[in-house]
């Protein structure tokens, strides 16, 4: 999601209790991850050269409907697809449609479901047929940063461990972490408070508590972490071209450590 603005967030984010959801309400979010995950399942073995992201937009909804879950993102500020498809320079936020994806691209492709009221939100980044070095190395990184993130979602530490960790791995490797977009608390919401950064000092912000759940969701560059939007308001690029790339799960803080809940 869109980072809110500064003053937004000294105004409205500081006093905010991070809602913690029960063990029935976490079940609800399961159920609404593991319809993403089969959208994620599915839309892997569709990626391929030739396929258009419009394509992909019609198997993510077909599992939707054959599960009877609902969309999240279909309609959400007008936003026309159920699916997020992003290739190469695109960050995030891409519209399906006429794009054919190629030999050597990567493509980002964010999936959400509801279900009984309940959302599971999720992104991976895929190389379709043989990608570069770098590319490939981006795609491991970047979802290496997701799982750091991932163990340092325990009750009694911060938001900031969380952005932490997916910076330290992205720096390491000498890419760099988007600024402009972030992770978000999610439930009877997509995007619920606070915000989830990808990038903070250990030891900072909110304190993560048993039954919070969290979207985290980092998006790494090969290049400069400035990012443009395209005339269509939606599609969000690197402002200097690079690759880059966008993994993302549905976590709960449980008493028993980090649970993945969009998984299958
Ligand atoms: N999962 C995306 C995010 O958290 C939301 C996509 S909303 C849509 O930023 F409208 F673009 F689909
Ligand atoms: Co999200």
């Amino acid at each position: 999601m869109r980072r809110a603005a500064a003053s937004v967030v000294g105004m409205m984010f500081k006093d905010v209790t991070v809602a913690r959801k029960s063990a029935d309400q976490i079940a609800k979010m399961r159920a609404a991850g593991r319809v993403v995950a089969e959208m994620h399942a599915e839309l892997r073995e569709a990626i391929r050269p030739g396929v258009t992201t419009r394509q992909l937009d019609l198997v993510a909804r077909d599992v939707i409907e054959r599960r009877g879950a609902t969309s999240n993102f279909l309609g959400y500020h007008g936003y026309p697809a159920v699916i997020c498809t992003s290739p190469n320079d695109m960050i995030v936020h891409g519209i399906p449609g006429d794009y054919r994806l190629k030999e050597g691209d990567i493509i980002s492709v964010d999936c959400g479901a509801i279900i009984e009221g309940w959302h599971g939100d999720a992104a991976f980044t895929a190389g379709v047929g043989e990608i570069s070095d770098t590319a490939r190395r981006l795609l491991e990184v970047t979802e290496q940063s997701l799982y750091a993130a991932i163990e340092a979602m325990v009750d009694g530490n911060r938001i900031g461990d969380i952005g932490h960790a997916v910076q330290s791995v992205a720096e390491a490797a000498g890419f760099s972490v988007v600024r402009e977009y972030v992770g978000h608390a999610i439930g009877t919401a997509m995007h619920e408070k606070p915000e989830v950064p990808n990038y903070g000092d250990p030891g900072t912000g909110r304190r993560l508590r048993s039954g919070n759940v969290f979207a985290v969701e980092p998006m790494i560059n090969v290049g400069g972490p400035e990012t443009r939007v395209l005339d269509d308001h939606w599609s969000v690029v690197t402002a200097d071209g690079s690759l880059s790339a966008h993994f993302e799960h549905t976590i709960a803080v449980t008493d028993d450590g980090p649970e993945i809940l969009t998984l299958p």
